[in-house]
């Protein structure tokens, strides 16, 4: 059974643990909604029987062998027009977190657009950002969670976890604790006070983890598959491609990354 222990000001100050339930971010939403949780509370669940992934898709995870949970933050001062903001500010922190955590030089870790966790060229993490507004503004955030951490099989060959790549069983609880303790300790909430420099710092380190920058490599869009060159995401998130037409955006909802590298 976890027990928490990290030393943290306010994250997982609230935890609840559960053995089973259908969603944690469903939960944490509910639980929201009601007023029923401070910021920084984390709901954390063995299983999910109806664990959801982005794009209405759902997330299958073993029991007793990965992290799934969701944070309750409350952010101030993030305007709706910048709320990419805030899942590039995550995604980098959860990266130094495992680049410090899993200090081994020849494992790479990166982020493939929005925000999917890469090791060594495999999804071992995945992000569910769910955003209240208030107003023109990001109010609160359920930031859901699941880490592939002992799982040792995968149904699709792009999947993998820390322990496969690693090769060797990960104490799940221990990180965990570190996890969330990294986060407490970096992770931005009121973006009132970020300076204009550390706002340019998060966009830049955020293009430079990402899986396939400058490389080459099949889109498809609108039904037609094609080559481009990915050089970055924009401030509200747009996956800038370099292409035959010269320099396009694109919504996650409307493009698809193909399996055929182009080296
Ligand atoms: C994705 O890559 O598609 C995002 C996956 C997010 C999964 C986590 S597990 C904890 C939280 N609860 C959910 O139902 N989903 C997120």
């Amino acid at each position: 059974m976890y027990n928490y222990s990290a030393n943290t000001q306010y994250i997982g100050k609230q935890f609840l643990y559960l053995t089973t339930c259908h969603s944690t971010n469903d939960l944490a939403k509910s639980l929201n909604s009601r007023g029923l949780c401070r910021s920084g509370m984390v709901i954390f669940a063995e299983n999910q029987t109806k664990g959801r992934g982005q794009q209405g898709t759902s997330w299958v995870s073993e029991p007793g062998q990965n992290l799934t949970f969701s944070l309750v933050l409350r952010l101030s001062h993030l305007p709706l027009a910048s709320q990419f903001l805030f899942n590039k500010a995550l995604s980098i922190h959860l990266l130094g977190f495992f680049r410090t955590y899993f200090s081994n030089p020849s494992d790479t870790f990166q982020v493939k657009w929005p925000n999917d966790v890469y090791l060594n060229g495999k999804k071992i993490a995945g992000l569910l950002l769910e955003n209240s507004l208030s107003g023109n503004y990001i109010s609160s955030s359920i930031v859901g969670i699941g880490l592939n951490v002992n799982q040792q099989t995968f149904e699709f060959p792009t999947a993998s976890s820390l322990s496969i790549a690693l090769q060797r069983p990960i104490d799940r609880y221990a990180l965990l604790n570190d996890l969330l303790q990294y986060l407490d300790e970096n992770l931005p909430l009121n973006f009132e006070f970020l300076h204009t420099t550390e706002i340019q710092t998060i966009h830049n380190v955020y293009d430079a983890t990402l899986w396939g920058l400058h490389k080459q490599r099949w889109y498809k869009a609108a039904g037609n598959p094609f080559l481009a060159t990915l050089k970055g995401v924009d401030e509200q998130g747009l996956l800038i491609l370099e292409t035959n037409e010269g320099t396009e955006r694109f919504e996650i909802k409307s493009i698809q990354f193909l399996n055929h590298p182009v080296d």
